[in-house]
Formats: C-alpha cells, structure tokens, sequence
C-alpha cells in the first residue's frame, strides 16, 4: 500500500535512487518530475497545500514516472515538454529532443535574417528551429521539412499548439516536397551527422530511445550536410543564407564542401560551449557582393 509521504522525503529518495542509476543531476530531474506531477494535479484541480504530505495517489504517479527514468528513458520524452529558444515544444516518441546547442542557430539565423523573403528549415524533426523563428520573426513565412511521419506529427501538433500562423510543414525528402517555384532567403538544418562510429558509442539514453533517421549519416556523418550544401543552391535566391548544425569535429570538412559548391562567406560558428557547431555560407549574386 502507498502512503501519503511528505514532498521532501519523496525528492530524498527519488534522488538517492537516481543517483545510483547513474543520473547526476539527480536533485533537480527528481524535482521537475515532482513539479510535473503537481502540474497535473492543478489541471485535476485536486488541492495540495504547501508543507502538506503528499496524496497516495500522487505518489503513486510520482513512482511510476520515476521507474520510467530510472529505466533510462530521457527526462524530455517522460515530462512531454521542452523549452527551445522562444517557445516550448511538446516531445516524445519518435522525434529528436531539441538540444541547447541548436539554440545558437536560430540566434544566428536571426542576425543574418535579411528583414524579408522565405526561410525554409530542412530536417526540422519537432519543428524546433522552424517555430523558434516563426515566433520570433512574424512577418516571414517559415516553411519545415522531414522525411520522417512520426517527427512531422509532432511538429504539426507543435505549430498548431503556438498558433503560428506563418509556419507550414512538409513530409518529404529535403526539398522533394515543395513547390519547385518556391525560393527561399535562408535555408537553415540541423541534419543528422553522427557516423557509424560515434553512433555506436552513444550514451544509451539517446540510442535507445531516440530515431535513428535523425542522428546517423553515412559518409563519417557527413552524407546529409554535403546534400544540404549541394542541393540548397537551387533553391536560395541570389545572396541568400544557408545555416548548417554540424559535428564538433566536422568544421573544416564542412567548410571545403560548401566552398566547392560556389557558397561565398563560408564560416563556421561555435556553441555556446566553444565547439565548432553551425556552418554558415552565403549563395552569391546579393545586393551586398
Ligand atoms: C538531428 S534531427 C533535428 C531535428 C530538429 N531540427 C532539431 O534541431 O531538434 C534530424 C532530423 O532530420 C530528419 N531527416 C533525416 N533524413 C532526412 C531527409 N532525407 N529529409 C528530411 N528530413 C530528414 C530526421 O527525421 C530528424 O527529424
């Protein structure tokens, strides 16, 4: 039988087992799952009053997102949300939890944004950088693309949870789907470019939970970036920007595959961290050359 327990004496066990399990961070995930447990019981509309023991029921629910961690499911896809940049996406199955590192993207696709035109972003997976600048820059049409149904419904069920009218999503291979007429001012991804090596060393709590379509590419991780590079050409108008996430490791490769391809402007920006992780290229012919 569960009994109502007090929230500091929950948090103290739950952490203590989290940190057996590996989970260094073990207080605070403990904490937002705690937290997301109180969030559901507000929408219950059930009362818990601040130094109050916590209802058997809520512990229950509490035990069971916990297992779930313990388990070695990410965090992301039990809470079912994540903030990204501007707005908050909901998660789960089948789609990339958007990482802090491809925060820096859209921050740069906000300075390099010309002020009007198209932005298109391939491999958009939960739509996160295509929302993220959809909601930040309201008078530009945001157009998101993915090969993979499963991310596609999240990032549709995303777009219509932040109500932005100015984003529109495709399935399809990179720009297969749209409308050959269709041109873009920036074209902005976040492929997959892990090779088949790095895959195999990945922490469980990605391989095994995470697709596999957005994290692995052939050619040492860089089959989908050289695509990107090569096939974008067509489709950004004259001066027109290409924003790519790369591998730490993947700078200098990167940059000699988009200057061969005829991009001008080639660099490569780092995170937040100090790693190579965003190759920027402008396609010639703008007002500014
Ligand atoms: C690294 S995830 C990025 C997701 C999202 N943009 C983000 O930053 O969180 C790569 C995405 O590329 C998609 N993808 C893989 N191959 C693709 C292709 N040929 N055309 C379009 N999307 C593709 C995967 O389904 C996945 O959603």
């Amino acid at each position: 039988m569960v009994v109502a327990m007090r929230a500091e004496t929950l948090l103290a066990e739950a952490a203590a087992a989290l940190l057996a399990a590996g989970i260094s961070n073990c207080r605070q995930e403990a904490g937002w799952l705690l937290a997301h447990v109180l969030g559901e019981q507000e929408l219950t509309a059930q009362p818990c009053s601040g130094g109050a023991p916590l209802a058997p029921a809520l512990v229950v629910r509490f035990n069971a997102l916990l297992a779930r961690r313990l388990g070695g499911e990410p965090l992301q896809y039990i809470l079912g949300d994540v903030d990204f940049h501007c707005v908050n996406l909901l998660v789960g199955p089948g789609v990339l939890i958007p990482r802090p590192e491809t925060e820096q993207l859209v921050d740069f696709a906000l300075e390099l944004y010309p002020g009007t035109g198209e932005i298109c972003d391939l491999c958009t997976g939960s739509g996160a950088i295509a929302l993220a600048l959809a909601a930040s820059l309201p008078g530009a049409a945001v157009t998101g693309v993915d090969l993979s149904p499963e991310a596609l419904t999240w990032a549709r069920r995303n777009g219509e949870r932040l109500a932005l009218p100015n984003v529109r999503f495709f399935l399809g291979d990179l720009f297969a789907p749209l409308p050959a007429a269709a041109r873009f001012v920036m074209i902005t991804a976040n492929p997959p470019y892990v090779s088949a090596d790095e895959y195999e060393r990945l922490e469980p709590v990605v391989k095994d939970y995470e697709p596999q379509l957005a994290l692995l590419a052939p050619e040492r991780g860089l089959a989908m970036i050289k695509r990107i590079a090569k096939e974008s050409c067509r489709w950004l108008t004259p001066g027109g920007w290409l924003l790519c996430e790369i591998g730490e490791e993947q700078g200098g490769e990167v940059g000699g595959i988009l200057r061969a391809c005829g991009y001008a402007k080639v660099a490569i920006r780092q995170d937040y961290a100090g790693k190579d992780r965003v190759a920027v290229a402008q396609w010639p012919g703008g007002a500014d050359d």
